[in-house]
């Protein structure tokens, strides 16, 4: 079996963000959601998978996971021109998957169990599809599957106005190499891209056998910011240990689960866990609550964050306040100003927002 994560699409839900970075490659508990992705495969024992890359954000993917060495696993890269939809990702894949049944994993959900139940489960079945739904509160923003009363699917729809159902269609699909018969047959949506909801619901509608499982456990797609905290809430929560690299004072204080990384220094700090501090971080007379992810060489001084996330190389320096629900792009600098006149003075990409009291 191969394993087909997606990795390409345009991320325009996570601007600014996005404009410098690929959604896939953000932080989540200090780790790339992707890489949750990659070993939720390697878990599934798939060892050969290919990546769908786009021509902004493929370099950058390729660079932060390799050849796929470090977990012993094979990747290759595979170039999608345009973001043209989940089934044109699979159709532009054909060469890598072959006549291989394969799991797809967009590249942008994180779910609790991992894969290899479900892996076993279409193994040794004869199913043509095998889908993963969720019971959600607004179906709309997603696939959405209408089930009979013995749970066989009776139709699946792509984000409607108008839902048939609570459930929503989970970003991991398993195939046997039926669906790319079913690919070739759809046209695209009204929103122009080659939706693979389509193409299962074709492999339905041609008498093919597809089988659903509705999750009960915690599955995250990191759409927006508030979703990227939230899987960050959900992954830091789940954290067991303590785990102490890096240096403390004696007038610092740490409480619950933290991680803190190789080089970091914390001097008149409180810090409550769950939270991760990455590596050669400097923090000084600052706080860190829960729920909080701070990126490698942060510089952090009189300041309080918590339940946020913060990229790579931050500076937060002579803040005196207190960040809270916030997603920090790489490189950000947020400093305290004595000049006069008193003054927000401020530099901010395209599609930023800021709250202020
Ligand atoms: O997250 C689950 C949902 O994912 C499902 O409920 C929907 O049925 C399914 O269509 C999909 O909807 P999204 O709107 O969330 O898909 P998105 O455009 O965010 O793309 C998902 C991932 O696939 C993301 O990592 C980007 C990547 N992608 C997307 C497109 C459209 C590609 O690699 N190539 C593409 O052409």
């Amino acid at each position: 079996m191969k394993g087909l994560i997606l990795s390409g699409g345009k991320g325009t839900r996570m601007r600014p963000i996005t404009h410098t970075a690929a959604k896939q490659l953000l932080p989540v508990a200090n780790k790339p959601i992707l890489f949750y992705g990659i070993e939720a495969l390697k878990d599934a024992g798939i060892y050969d998978i290919g990546i769908i890359i786009s021509p902004e954000t493929g370099e950058d993917v390729k660079a932060a996971a390799g050849d796929g060495d470090r977990w012993g696993i094979r990747i290759t890269y595979i170039l999608q021109e345009q973001p043209l939809g989940l089934a044109h990702a699979v159709k532009t894949a054909r060469g890598f998957l072959a006549d291989a049944p394969f799991v797809m994993y967009l590249g942008d959900n994180l779910i609790k169990d991992g894969v290899a139940p479900l892996v076993d489960r279409f193994k040794g079945s004869k199913v043509d599809a095998f889908i993963l739904l969720k019971e959600v509160t607004n179906p709309s923003a997603f696939g959405v599957a209408q089930l009979n009363g013995d749970g066989r699917i009776l139709c699946l729809e792509e984000k409607p106005a108008r839902p048939k159902s609570n459930l929503a269609l989970v970003g991991v699909y398993l195939f046997n190499p039926n669906i790319h018969r079913a690919i070739d047959e759809i046209k695209p949506s009204r929103r122009g891209e080659l939706e693979i909801t389509d193409a299962i619901q074709r492999l339905i509608d041609t008498g093919h056998h597809v089988d659903s499982h509705v999750l009960t456990s915690w599955w995250l797609d990191t759409g927006k910011k508030d979703d990227m905290l939230e899987a960050n809430r959900v992954v830091l929560d789940e954290m067991t240990d303590v785990c102490m690299d890096g240096q403390i004072d004696e007038t610092t204080r740490l409480s619950g689960r933290v991680h803190v990384g190789k080089g970091t220094k914390l001097s008149h700090c409180t810090v409550r866990g769950p939270a991760v501090i990455g590596d050669n971080c400097v923090l000084e007379h600052s706080y860190v609550g829960p729920f909080t992810s701070i990126g490698d060489n942060a510089q952090v001084g009189h300041a309080e964050i918590e339940h946020s996330i913060l990229r790579e190389n931050c500076r937060i320096v002579d803040f005196h306040g207190r960040i809270e629900d916030s997603l920090i792009g790489a490189n950000v600098e947020l400093t305290r100003s004595h000049l006069k006149p008193v003054a927000y003075r401020l530099m901010i990409g395209d599609d930023s927002k800021v709250e202020v009291v």
